[in-house]
């Protein structure tokens, strides 16, 4: 059975010994409750490194007042036999005692975190950044994999990196999604049956906005007006945001020119789900 550790010291122990054989070492940060999107940063790391770490930790700092942290699904024993099919060396899952006893640092990326998901959650960046540098320093892996369909937090890990002179290669990963197009997500198990027909709302809308790209749209804010649309089409949801940006500098795109991303931000009932597509 794949090992799962609580204590940084014994994640530490294993990482030396196999940098005493070696070996590279993966990391695929993860909240747990794993479904495919995460199996497919699994499957990647496991390709491209003799070791992975898979953390499972439901970062508390990551969540504001009023937002999902206690409700947020756990499940690992599931989480333990989808890591180890996948072929993952170990399993970080600390209480959150063992990553924030005492500490008073935080890690924050300006600008980048100041729009989208950062106008309604304020203190969700500041908390990824904080978690995230801790792992990077627990773990000290050569490579790290992130899910593209939380785009903003790929761009901001990227950023962090840059800045602080980790020496660690950031990965983006696709989107995985469900045979009807919803993306995978964690949060997809509080949708109700009617909730989770209405979802499929955020895909549907990106795809129209992407196939008037495809059709030579080249005005950003047409595509968002084209995305906005289709969502208000769907009675059960409530945008949070609409927005295209220059993925570089996270300011409002004129024109859909590369790097380029579309997100949403929606809420179905109480539920907030996140999607987008990027033109690279
Ligand atoms: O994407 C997530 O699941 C989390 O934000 C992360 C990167 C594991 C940090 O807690």
């Amino acid at each position: 059975m794949i090992p799962v550790v609580k204590t940084i010291d014994e994640v530490r122990k294993y990482v030396k010994s196999w940098r005493r054989e070696g070996l590279s070492v993966g990391l695929v940060p993860t909240m747990g409750f794993l479904h495919e999107g995460h199996r497919s940063l699994i499957d990647r790391a496991v390709s491209e490194n003799d070791r992975v770490v898979v953390s499972d930790f439901v970062n508390p700092t990551q969540f504001g007042p009023g937002e999902d942290l206690e409700a947020y699904p756990r499940d690992l024993e599931r989480d333990a036999a989808l890591c180890e099919e996948a072929g993952a060396a170990l399993i970080f899952n600390p209480e959150p005692e063992e990553m924030y006893r005492g500490a008073l640092t935080t890690v924050s990326v300006d600008k980048l975190t100041k729009v989208l998901c950062g106008k309604s959650r304020p203190v969700h960046f500041d908390g990824v950044c904080t978690v995230v540098s801790k792992l990077f320093n627990i773990v000290t892996p050569d490579r790290a994999y992130f899910g593209q369909k939380d785009a903003q937090q790929l761009c901001v890990v990227r950023k962090m990196v840059k800045d602080l002179n980790f020496d660690i290669e950031v990965i983006g990963c696709p989107i995985v999604r469900e045979a009807d197009g919803l993306a995978k997500s964690s949060r997809n198990t509080y949708l109700s049956p009617e909730e989770r027909k209405a979802a499929l709302c955020l895909s549907r809308a990106l795809s129209a906005g992407r196939a008037a790209v495809d059709s030579g749209e080249s005005s950003a804010g047409a595509v968002k007006a084209i995305v906005r649309a289709e969502i208000e089409k769907e009675p059960l949801a409530r945008i949070d945001y609409v927005e295209a940006v220059d993925m570089d500098t996270f300011e409002d795109a004129e024109t859909v020119r590369a790097p380029f991303l579309a997100a949403v931000a929606v809420y179905i009932g109480k539920t907030r789900l996140i999607d987008n597509f990027i033109i690279e």
